[in-house]
């Protein structure tokens, strides 16, 4: 192509291109339009089901395959209304008290929307210092929250799955576990731990470890003198204990490992003490969490999801290691194209203590709603949260028919209704959630606990009141006289 030809040609495409970056009149009723469905989103929340089973659950959206065209912002947003923000959870609804929920703070879409128009690179100190600095701060913010030393490094993640692989890839080089001594390298949790550390384990090549699931008590949490006999028995046979993982509030009944009389025991046997607090870590913002929490800042290593505990949208979990050399080890790579960022030092960047290189903008949608309410509101809606929980056992063991096993250690509430005898607890209390879900008003999810069906109260999201309780409550005992009314029917 002669030069004519290319300049002709990049004149073509360059008015083409420009098609991106709509015009300051362009953008504004765009804007305005997500705006309000932003705001008529948030009004409505209220009254909006919490679940919604649509018989095509959201395939409605394939329908309107991406093509080369571009379509009205409206009928975007009815696509998105229509087909993604109705069937399925509601996630950011004061209802939703399944799994483990959170909310999400208008404050932390504002932060996202900042974030992606600025697009600031947060992963390299050199290209962006602030951002870079924000990451930091928010991660030693959350260590003196937890008590750990103000040189605590750490990460901002997606959430606690990945956080929970920087731990342990870390705790796997610190202790110096390679491929040899991994069949004879053993690792201690119990039967209650999350999953993600199962996961986690193998991708970081640790599958091949033995696994120790330590008994519990009759509060499903681990038993110290349990662990200690298991200890001294791998000893004994010449095993390698090295790594010890608990739980600063298990997802199935919110249990809180005794975490100081494990430190003691991690100290004692020379073991990498990692505590998944992903659930319950933010807790130690409030007073009564603080004391349920109490033996965590003994750790090596914490897990804890801002996108749980600190009501921020999903996509934000965290990780603190308090060696932070250690943390920079397993995770620091160089590269020639990478020389340029080495010129300038200030602050630890997140792509050296993380797989990740590129990442998305994760401090701002923290930052933003911790600057706007301050960090007094977060502390009364935790501690709210723990008393909803004690609230919520208390009604239900005043309630007939149904069966409270374990007293709240933070916010999960477990229970079943013990149906007459002639009736399976397990298919009852299985019938009973799904009225409770297909009712929609709130959300509950389910657990076996012991081989037994169980309901659970997960109550963590910052729009969960007093009201919330009282209306699944009511629900419970309407939905479990239906249910036993149809059985005696049938
Ligand atoms: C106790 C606990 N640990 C870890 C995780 C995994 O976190 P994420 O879903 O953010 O990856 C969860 C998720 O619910 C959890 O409850």
């Amino acid at each position: 192509m002669d030069t004519l030809h290319l300049e002709q040609r990049l004149h073509h495409l360059e008015q083409q291109s420009l098609l991106l970056e709509p015009s300051a009149t362009d953008r504004l009723p765009v804007q305005q339009a997500v705006e309000q469905y932003a705001q008529a989103f948030l009004e409505d929340l209220p009254q909006l089901p919490v679940f919604v089973d649509t018989p095509d659950k959201g395939a409605g959206l394939l329908q309107s395959p991406i093509e080369e065209e571009g379509i009205p912002v409206q009928e975007a947003l009815g696509l998105l209304k229509e087909q993604v923000d109705t069937p399925g959870i509601n996630p950011a609804s004061g209802g939703h008290m399944g799994y483990i929920p959170g909310g999400s703070l208008y404050y932390s879409g504002l932060g996202d929307y900042l974030a992606a128009v600025t697009n600031r690179y947060a992963g390299i100190f050199y290209s962006s210092p602030g951002a870079v600095r924000m990451e930091n701060m928010l991660i030693r913010w959350m260590a003196q929250e937890i008590g750990f030393p103000q040189d605590t490094a750490g990460n901002l993640t997606s959430g606690g799955s990945i956080a929970s692989l920087i731990a342990l890839v870390t705790a796997r080089d610190a202790q110096n576990i390679t491929c040899r001594i991994i069949p004879d390298s053993v690792i201690y949790c119990t039967s209650h731990t999350h999953h993600c550390l199962d996961k986690a384990l193998r991708i970081a090549g640790l599958g091949e470890c033995q696994l120790r699931h330590v008994p519990m008590d009759a509060q499903y949490r681990m038993d110290p003198k349990a662990l200690q006999m298991q200890l001294e028995q791998d000893k004994a046979k010449g095993l390698k204990p090295w790594l010890l993982i608990a739980s600063a509030g298990t997802t199935d009944v919110g249990a809180v490992d005794p975490l100081a009389a494990l430190a003691d025991l991690a100290q004692q046997h020379g073991l990498w003490y990692h505590v998944d607090a992903a659930y319950g870590g933010f807790f130690a913002l409030s007073p009564t969490g603080k004391q349920k929490l109490k033996g965590i800042e003994r750790a090596d290593s914490v897990v804890m999801d801002p996108h749980k505990g600190l009501f921020i949208p999903y996509g934000s979990g965290a990780v603190l290691i308090k060696n932070s050399q250690q943390l920079t080890e397993s995770h620091h790579y160089q590269a020639s194209y990478m020389q340029d960022t080495l010129s300038v030092t200030g602050e630890v960047s997140p792509a050296d203590v993380s797989p990740e290189l590129s990442k998305h903008f994760r401090g701002l949608r923290i930052w933003l709603p911790l600057k706007l309410h301050g960090v007094a509101a977060f502390r009364s809606a935790l501690e709210e949260k723990l008393l909803l929980a004690q609230y919520t056992y208390q009604k239900l063991q005043g309630l007939p028919g149904f069966e409270v096993p374990v007293a709240p250690d933070l916010s999960v509430v477990i229970f079943r209704y013990l149906p007459e005898a002639a009736i399976d607890a397990n298919a009852f209390n299985q019938k009973l959630i799904q009225a409770v879900q297909k009712d929609g008003r709130v959300f509950l999810s389910s657990t076996l606990l012991d081989g037994q069906f169980m309901i659970r109260f997960a109550i963590l999201s910052f729009r969960t009141h007093k009201a919330t309780l009282d209306l699944a409550l009511e629900i419970l005992q309407e939905k479990a006289k239906e249910i036993t009314a149809s059985w005696q029917e049938a």
